[in-house]
């Protein structure tokens, strides 16, 4: 496999960088985790290519957490800090109230956005070091955010006991992450690719609070990124845990997710989709149909270099991030072209890889179905959307 948002150039093809793409599931702790470990360096970078704000939907999830953490847990003049802070989707919801914050993010191009628009931000991969450089500096904090990027830490053991170091005593972890149980029941297994390193339960991240003296005392589902789960951690015993918590772990139960035998049937249904979905590219393709894919996401460098999909069976991917524009994506090398070109022509098909946005992507695409165009989904099984009868 390629890094998943390795969007490159003709010219840097030959430096192109490959792994073995592999996820395994711990009995002990059940933990499901890549085996295979991919520099982080490699992954965030000055040219790291996800802008979160490119999604309006994101942008008023990311209000409403930040409306919720200020409502529920901060006290008179609090300090917020939020990790992997990216250019500021969740922070400038503080900032703008003048609430003390600080955004640590590792990816330099991502931070001077956030910087430009007044959100106090470091460079930095956030850890033990890390937290004990913010504590000497800004002191403690009542709040420690994170989302979409737990799961990409490699070390968490270190991100862990920075939070223990760097929270006050009534101090709160909040972060949310794609969620196990999701990946399960939805066969999302596009989630898996090199930045996400964890696939988290809350049973495996109880064992991992449990290491270093905190507890999770509430989990809320979330919608967002094909369905995650927001983990609300404190110290042990600093707050009374909700019922939510042992509901979910019964969820987790019935999903079967410490069983092992619950992964080999995942690969087989994993399979099964990939078998599907090629064989109905290339069945449109042998029809003379215009397939494009609609959303250059991480998730689809796993479905494309996964399944062999190339510019063969997909002409083009659409995004709106000006960054992956007029690149190629990662392995197969598909063009990925500015949103104005399918809509200039539109194609006949268009593979939904950004499906964790369907909702607002189908409400802003009625032209296209009205052309006559239809989208291909994945998830939770592969098909073409029909459009909903007005
Ligand atoms: P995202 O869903 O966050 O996926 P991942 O985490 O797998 O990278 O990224 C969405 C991508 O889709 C991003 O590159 C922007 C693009 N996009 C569009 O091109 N049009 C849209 O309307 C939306 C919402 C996203």
């Amino acid at each position: 496999m390629p890094i998943a948002n390795g969007f490159l150039r003709i010219d840097q093809l030959d430096q192109e960088y490959f792994y073995d793409l592999e996820v395994a599931h711990c009995t002990d702790c059940g933990m499901v985790q890549l085996v295979n470990r991919v520099e982080p360096t490699m992954m965030f970078h000055d040219n790291y290519a996800f802008f979160s704000s490119t999604s309006q939907y994101m942008v008023q999830h990311f209000k409403s957490f930040a409306d919720s953490i200020l409502h529920d847990f901060l006290p008179h003049d609090p300090f917020v800090v939020e990790i992997g802070s990216n250019d500021g989707i969740l922070l400038r919801n503080f900032a703008q109230r003048g609430i003390r914050h600080l955004g640590v993010e590792p990816s330099r191009n991502v931070a001077a956005v956030a910087e430009a628009s007044g959100i106090n931000t470091i460079s930095s991969f956030f850890n033990e070091d890390c937290a004990a450089k913010i504590v000497e500096g800004s002191g403690q904090a009542d709040a420690l955010l994170g989302a979409n990027v737990m799961c990409h830490i490699e070390d968490l053991h270190s991100v862990m006991a920075g939070a223990k170091m760097l929270l006050k005593p009534g101090g709160v972890l909040v972060f949310e992450d794609p969620y196990l149980g999701d990946i399960v029941e939805k066969t999302s297994y596009d989630q898996i690719y090199d930045e996400h390193v964890f696939y988290f339960s809350v049973a495996s991240l109880q064992n991992l609070a449990a290491m270093h003296d905190l507890e999770i005392f509430d989990v809320a589902p979330q919608a967002v990124h094909g369905g995650s789960m927001r983990y609300f951690i404190g110290h042990r015993g600093a707050r009374q845990p909700s019922s939510r918590v042992d509901e979910q772990r019964e969820r987790e139960a019935r999903l079967g997710l410490e069983l092992p035998g619950t992964f080999v049937d995942l690969r087989r249904r994993i399979e099964a989709s990939r078998a599907h979905l090629v064989s109905l590219l290339r069945d449109l393709r042998a029809r003379g149909k215009r397939v494009a894919g609609y959303g250059a996401t991480s998730k689809s460098t796993t479905i494309l270099n996964y399944g062999g999909i190339g510019p063969d069976l997909i002409e083009f991917i659409s995004d709106i991030t000006p960054t992956k524009q007029g690149k190629l994506s990662p392995g197969v090398h598909i063009p990925v072209r500015p949103h104005a070109e399918f809509q200039a022509r539109y194609p006949d098909y268009a593979v939904l890889f950004a499906w964790n946005h369907s909702r607002e992507i189908l409400a802003k695409e009625g032209a296209f179905m009205q052309s006559g165009g239809r989208f291909i989904v994945h998830v939770p099984e592969v098909q073409i959307l029909e459009p909903v009868a007005a």
